[in-house]
């Protein structure tokens, strides 16, 4: 089953509104239209709306960073799902290692998020990924199989059907320090492995699972000649026009 590659830039908190306009413009004038894979762009919260309507016609998916698993409530400076539908988003970041490392997010709340996001039609991309120290000390398979088994907790196999997968080792996001191909390649394997034993075989071979951690320009061609890397979940170089449209050009 042929899997349509995903390049989602996430600009995290970085560009003001009038800035976000500005860049989700210029990417437009760089990328253009595409049919053959899909573009996700994961601006701030209250950039969205206007990103929404300046890739309006474009084919590009907007995305969420984040949201709070319950509808709405006595829940300060939270997003909930139908929020972000009404804002123009079809996906949502889950679990982002940054997340996890400075906000405390734990597998348990990833995994309540996911449901959220599920219930609102919002596609989930579940991020994953080990630390340096996880990996020298030859943890990271268990690491990941933590996470995903967490993240994916109660799901049946229809559910993990309409999420989408990052495989972002901690090390490598916003380091220059990307993962060889090999390694990445390797776990994204496991993973998909896993999403057998979770789901099924059908909904293994056709989960996206993405790349993320110091994609660049240099590097793109490389990681997505890889049998399991299915695209790329973009931090800085998704906030330069230019880089983020060879990314989404890459040549396998
Ligand atoms: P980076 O970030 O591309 O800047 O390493 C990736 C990510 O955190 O999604």
């Amino acid at each position: 089953m042929a899997r349509v590659p995903i390049l989602a830039g996430n600009w995290k908190m970085n560009c003001t509104l009038p800035e976000s306009e500005a860049l989700a413009g210029e990417l437009y004038k760089e990328i253009g239209q595409l049919d053959d894979r899909e573009v996700i762009i994961a601006p701030t919260t209250p950039a969205l709306t206007a990103v929404a309507r300046q890739i309006d016609g474009s084919g590009y998916k907007l995305s969420a960073q984040d949201l709070h698993w319950e509808d709405s409530g006595a829940f300060t400076g939270e997003v909930s799902g139908p929020m972000l539908v009404a804002a123009g988003c079809s996906h949502v970041i889950i679990g982002h290692s940054e997340r996890r490392q400075y906000f405390g997010e734990t597998d348990g709340r990833v995994a309540l998020k996911v449901k959220a996001a599920l219930r609102h039609k919002l596609t989930p991309i579940v991020c994953v990924g080990e630390t340096l120290e996880e990996r020298e000390s030859g943890e990271t398979l268990a690491v990941i199989e933590r996470q995903v088994r967490g993240g994916l907790d109660g799901l049946d196999a229809n559910s993990i059907a309409g999420l989408v997968l990052a495989y972002e080792p901690v090390w490598a996001i916003g380091t220059g320090k990307v993962a060889t191909p090999q390694q990445a390649q390797e776990v994204h394997a496991s993973i998909r492995s896993l999403v057998a034993e979770l789901a099924n075989a059908e909904v293994a071979a056709g989960c996206r699972i993405l790349y993320g951690g110091s994609v660049k320009p240099e590097n793109v061609d490389i990681l997505m000649s890889q049998e399991d890397i299915d695209g790329a979940l973009v931090g800085g170089a998704s906030l330069k026009a230019a880089d983020f449209a060879r990314i989404v050009r890459f040549q396998s």
